[in-house]
């Protein structure tokens, strides 16, 4: 059985990914210019396959660090109990900064980072995320930029993950019912 016959439905296909990223990379070319050199910071790990894609569509200078966070679990996640396990390597004070995100869905893991980071005073600080789900939201975070607007559905690929497995899958799908609580 290979990782395909998994998936129910293919939500969105490798090319309309590919249009959008491009498409949003423009926007942010609009945006920035070399002389703001933004510091983009990929939220790992699922934001690392749209990060490898968007980069290389902005032609303005940049740098790229990393931070990766994690939720105690879904269930504390409400609580918005989130904590760092890898900071930056880098001091935003001063910097443009754009955060790069794979999915926002409660608006929790964002409304930490946009506190946390804002604390250590970046001259601008703005969010790109490839997926969004308004209709989970419940904290109001601000969304710069938003690939695309999703239905209320758990999806994988991408860089996003089903128990850590299928990020590798190209496109963004649904699993089949059946295949929770065997993986
Ligand atoms: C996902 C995603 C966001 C967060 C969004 O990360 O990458 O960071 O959840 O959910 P929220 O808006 O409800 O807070 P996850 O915790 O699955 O970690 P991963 O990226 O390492 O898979």
């Amino acid at each position: 059985m290979s990782m395909y016959d998994d998936i129910e439905k293919v939500l969105l296909t490798e090319e309309q990914i590919r249009a959008r990223v491009k498409s949003l990379g423009a926007e942010m070319n609009a945006i920035y210019s070399d002389d703001d050199l933004p510091l983009l910071v990929c939220i790992l790990k699922g934001a690392f396959m749209f990060l490898g894609d968007l980069t290389r569509h902005l032609n303005f200078r940049h740098e790229l660090d990393f931070m990766e966070i994690s939720s105690y679990g879904k269930s504390t996640k409400s609580s918005g109990i989130v904590r760092i396990l890898l900071d930056l390597e880098s001091s935003i004070e001063g910097r443009h900064v754009v955060i790069v995100e794979d999915i926002v869905d409660t608006g929790y893991t964002l409304d930490y980072i946009l506190r946390n980071l804002g604390t250590r005073h970046p001259a601008t600080l703005r969010v790109v995320t490839l997926l969004n789900k308004p209709s989970r939201r419940e904290v109001e975070v601000p969304v710069d930029f938003s690939g695309f607007e999703i239905p209320d559905e758990f999806v994988l690929g991408y860089g996003l993950d089903y128990a850590e497995q299928y990020r590798n899958l190209p496109f963004i799908g649904v699993l089949k019912p059946e295949v929770y609580g065997k993986i």
